[in-house]
């Protein structure tokens, strides 16, 4: 991306203090949402890594990386998987556990969602601390597909989750804070 485009970006994503807690920073990305322009930019430059990569199968991870994922799936032209929260997907079900700071949260899919070893591209909206963003790939090869890549719109630096991600595996971040 231009620095002009990363900027248009940046303006549309929201610093909201002491949210959902106190001395939390919040990025809102829902301005960039309601910017069609900017919406489409984002999409653009998440899939520019990814033309012509072979790409099989963009996974989104429940919720704000479903809006990016499925947009992103489209523009790439493959099909988009679900990687959810407990409780919403019927089973069968492969899912994997990981720990949040407080406690610990569990991710799912549907058992055959990917096909063996599909090239499968990874989505979310934001990298913090890289645990959900690192489970996911543990579902993916759970599901038995290979996970060639992952993009996220915006990266946390200071909280490190790029550390937890595989050194050999390309992790794209639009927009660094
Ligand atoms: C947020 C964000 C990422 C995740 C990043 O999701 O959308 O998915 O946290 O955090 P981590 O790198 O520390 O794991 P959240 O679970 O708050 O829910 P949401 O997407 O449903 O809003
Ligand atoms: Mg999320």
């Amino acid at each position: 991306m231009r620095g002009l485009q990363v900027e248009r970006l940046r303006e549309r994503v929201h610093a909201v203090p002491d949210f959902p807690s106190p001395g939390i920073l919040f990025r809102d990305i829902t301005p960039l949402l309601a910017d069609a322009g900017a919406f489409g930019l984002c999409i653009d430059a998440l899939a520019a890594p990814w033309q012509g990569a072979g790409v099989e199968a963009v996974c989104g991870i429940e919720s704000r990386g479903f809006i990016f994922g499925a947009a992103l799936a489209q523009r790439l032209g493959v099909g988009f998987v679900p990687l959810r929260k407990p409780g919403k997907l019927p089973p069968p079900l492969v899912e994997v556990e990981y720990q949040l700071e407080y406690g610990h949260d569990r991710l799912q899919a549907r058992e055959g969602a990917l096909v063996d070893g599909a090239r499968t591209l990874i989505v979310d909206d934001v990298l913090a601390t890289g645990g959900t963003l690192t489970a996911a790939h543990e579902l993916v090869t759970r599901l038995g597909a290979r996970t060639v890549g992952a993009g996220v719109v915006i990266e946390l630096d200071a909280l490190g989750g790029r550390a937890r991600w595989p050194e050999d595996i390309p992790l794209h971040a639009l927009l660094h804070y």
